[in-house]
């Protein structure tokens, strides 16, 4: 089997492993680290299902190799926060009932965490547009878009309102 050893950190924890060449990123956080988060779905980078942030950037995991990770910094939905210090949008999705099965909550949180860092004050449409790469079977996506609005708002020091989110998106339903 062709190996390579790669360092990488992961959710804020250093990793030294040996990676066969042929291993997607997915597979080595499920297989190797017992992260599962990052869902195994699609397989061909069709769903967001398997969304991680690689050095900030969201990815789809089934579609980077994990040697391509040596010296990154990948954040899972494991590393975004807890049960003590949830993040915003873990909040949010939480309070706006935007998980149902929950089986893509974790792309769509880690895609909606780039998404807020390029553009804290998203529209509504903004929101829609930029999480078109994920797919949910479940929610028909508004509480996703309310969930996502209500955190940007929490994040850019905003009294959260759930009122407020609700309204944005409201019209839409
Ligand atoms: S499992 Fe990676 S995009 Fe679907
Ligand atoms: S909550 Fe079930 S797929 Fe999105």
């Amino acid at each position: 089997m062709n190996t390579r050893t790669i360092n990488v950190t992961v959710n804020e924890t250093p990793q030294q492993r040996e990676v066969s060449v042929s291993t997607a990123l997915r597979d080595f956080l499920r297989d190797d680290l017992d992260l599962i988060g990052a869902k195994a779905a699609c397989q061909d980078g069709m769903c967001g299902n398997c969304t991680v942030l690689v050095d900030q950037r969201s990815v789809k995991s089934c579609l980077v190799l994990a040697a391509e990770t040596h010296g990154a910094e990948v954040t899972t939905i494991e590393g975004l926060g807890d049960r003590t210090a949830l993040h915003p949008l873990q909040r949010a999705f939480a309070e706006n009932f935007a998980a149902q099965c929950g089986f893509c909550t974790a792309g769509m949180i880690l895609t909606s965490v780039e998404l807020l860092e390029r553009n804290p004050s998203p529209t509504l449409q903004e929101v829609r547009e930029g999480l078109v790469g994920n797919i949910c079977r479940c929610t028909a996506y508004v509480s996703i878009a309310e969930a996502v609005l209500q955190a940007a708002a929490e994040m850019r020091g905003e009294t959260p309102g759930a009122a407020d989110a609700t309204t944005s998106a409201g019209g839409e339903r």
